[in-house]
């Protein structure tokens, strides 16, 4: 089987966008591949981060991974930190990564803007982390959204980097991972503008639908979010962002199809389309929040699924590294 690599940062705010661009991709390839999906956070502290909720949030998001329908029959769920081959690794790449590849990266650039003064070696160094823990398990595909595209070219880069200065091209010690990017919800855009992506650090809370939000706040989010003054509701006109996203949102939830979509929304107006997206959204994430409540009661089990994860993911991680330095010339006995 083909081997998938993904994760989420443990941030809070586990959001529609997290879920259509990613989390569900995983739970719907899942038996086809063996899968490694874990909570990045050694990612989360590129930013300022709150030590006191860091350990609540990484349980959040494995209860979630289960109940988004992770099977651990097909997936192993981690923990980054648990495995420290992640941060040995990033150090080795670091020291083959051009600097000015890491300058050029948008979310670094878009990221630094917003931090001011505050910007931390970590930040810039933060897409050699996460090609550390592709590499590290050598895999053929990372399911993620369209903002993680240039994340995993530079992956590709660094491997590449990698096996031809320290291997040969008939025995490369890294695999070049691809990304797989979906058509439909790769780019889920905020509430309150269409034209920015739907994002976990948006100070406003109107701008995006958390998984765990209940019904009454999923309707009134939907009532305020923004739209426009044209009559009929149609798919693919760029001067219509909102309409675009919110089309794409029924879509995807619903499980319909983009021309059963269309014939069925195409003379409605915002008035009557609303509420049919609130319910539809209800009901998709009532399962999902069901099942994480289960799952969040029972502490000793999501303990078990992060021991059993980081025994199988260390044995992956280890034997890589372990060819990866004896590639750079470690190889005095221990
Ligand atoms: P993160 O935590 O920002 O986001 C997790 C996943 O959700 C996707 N995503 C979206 N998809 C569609 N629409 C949106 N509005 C939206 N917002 C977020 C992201 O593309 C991602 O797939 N660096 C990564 C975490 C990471 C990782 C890795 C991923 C660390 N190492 C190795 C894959 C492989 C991140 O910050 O994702």
């Amino acid at each position: 089987k083909q081997r998938v690599l993904s994760g989420v940062q443990p941030t809070g705010n586990y959001h529609l966008g997290n879920y259509l661009g990613a989390i569900r991709n995983w739970v719907e390839g899942q038996s086809e591949y063996e899968n490694y999906l874990f909570v990045a956070d050694l990612h989360a502290i590129t930013v300022p981060h709150n030590p006191a909720t860091l350990a609540a949030d990484t349980y959040t998001l494995v209860a979630l991974y289960l109940a988004c329908g992770l099977d651990l029959e097909y997936s192993t769920i981690f923990v980054q930190s648990h495995v420290s081959a992640h941060s040995e690794l990033a150090w080795l790449l670091n020291c083959i990564t051009p600097m000015n590849w890491l300058e050029d990266m948008i979310q670094f650039k878009e990221k630094a803007v917003k931090q001011g003064e505050n910007v931390n070696v970590g930040l810039l160094d933060y897409p050699v982390l996460m090609a550390a823990d592709i590499l590290l398990y050598q895999a053929d595909k990372v399911p993620v959204g369209e903002d993680q595209k240039q994340h995993l070219e530079l992956t590709r880069d660094i491997a590449n980097r990698f096996n031809h200065q320290f291997a040969s091209p008939e025995q490369p010690v890294l695999q070049l991972p691809d990304p797989l990017i979906r058509k439909e919800g790769a780019r889920v855009m905020s509430l309150t503008d269409g034209t920015k992506k739907m994002s976990k650090s948006d100070p406003s809370d109107l701008s995006r639908i958390n998984l765990l939000d209940p019904p009454d706040l999923i309707t009134k989010k939907i009532k305020k979010c923004k739209t426009d003054l044209v009559r009929g509701l149609t798919f693919d006109d760029v001067e219509r962002p909102e309409c675009q996203n919110l089309l794409t949102l029924y879509m995807l939830l619903s499980g319909k199809t983009k021309g059963e979509v269309t014939a069925e929304c195409q003379d409605m107006g915002w008035g009557q389309f609303k509420p049919l997206l609130t319910e539809t959204t209800i009901n998709a994430l009532k399962p999902i929040q069901e099942k994480y409540q289960a799952v969040m009661d029972d502490k000793g089990y999501l303990e078990s699924v992060l021991r059993s994860g980081r025994e199988k993911a260390s044995a992956i991680a280890l034997s890589t590294l372990t060819q990866v330095k004896a590639a750079l010339g470690y190889s005095l006995p221990l």
